[in-house]
């Protein structure tokens, strides 16, 4: 099996979790738009759920494979949420999120949510969160610079904003900007979440401690089930 195999089983087993009369967050991603493309097919075979997309993207993935969508006018409570991730730390299962652009609206999907299911592929697990992955931190645009500055003096490298393939300061969703932060790997990961959440100019970030209640990591063999 390659990557996106696993990636594929892991979504697939994620979905089964997803029983009739569920609300649902739908994540963004490579391994989420699996999840999507197989919820979509059990809703072809009469599975009756309403969902709740984190991005515009899986937003225009889930009306294509025919999921009714809400939003949070009608539901601030989610029955679960399924998403992928950056990284897994192991035994704490905190994460890193937002190299998609869409932690915002991931953070507030999983936040509101009765379950947080997080399927990854066997690349995604590290001994120490920030061993690989950077942490994308959403920001205003306004006085973007200075925001910078305060993460560098942080510890979070050099800070270039986010651009798009095509070279271009990416937007996301919501009209701000990221700024991917390296910090190396992380000692204490809620003491720098707290740090930056107190930073000015600051939306979110993509730090998630303590909110996954189940990872799914899809092997070559087999899926493992890891739980808090
Ligand atoms: C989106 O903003 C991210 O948080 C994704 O969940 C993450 O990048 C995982 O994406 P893949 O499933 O494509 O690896």
């Amino acid at each position: 099996m390659n990557v996106d195999d696993c990636k594929r089983v892991a979504a697939h087993n994620a979905a089964d979790f997803v029983q009739p009369g569920m609300v649902v967050g739908l994540g963004t991603g490579s391994t989420a738009a699996f999840m999507i493309e197989r919820l979509g097919e059990r809703v072809a075979e009469g599975l009756d759920i309403l969902a709740i997309p984190t991005s515009e993207e899986s937003g225009r993935l889930a009306r294509a494979a025919g999921i009714p969508l809400t939003s949070f006018a009608d539901h601030q409570v989610l029955d679960i949420a399924i998403d992928g991730a950056d990284e897994v730390e192991r035994g704490t299962l905190h994460l890193i999120k937002g190299l998609g652009a869409a932690l915002l609206r991931e953070k507030i999907v999983a936040q509101a949510s009765r379950r947080f299911v997080v399927i990854v592929d066997a690349t995604k697990p590290v001994n120490q969160l920030g061993e690989r992955a950077p942490v994308p931190v959403e920001v205003i645009p306004f006085g973007y610079e200075a925001t910078a500055n305060r993460l560098e003096k942080m510890g979070a490298g050099v800070i270039r904003p986010r651009r798009t393939l095509a070279g271009e300061l990416l937007t996301t969703d919501n009209g701000n900007m990221i700024l991917d932060c390296v910090f190396g790997p992380i000692q204490d990961v809620q003491a720098l979440a707290a740090q930056i959440d107190g930073t000015v100019g600051v939306v979110e970030h993509g730090l998630f401690p303590n909110m996954a209640t189940d990872v799914l990591v899809a092997t070559e063999r087999e899926v493992e089930r890891w739980t808090p």
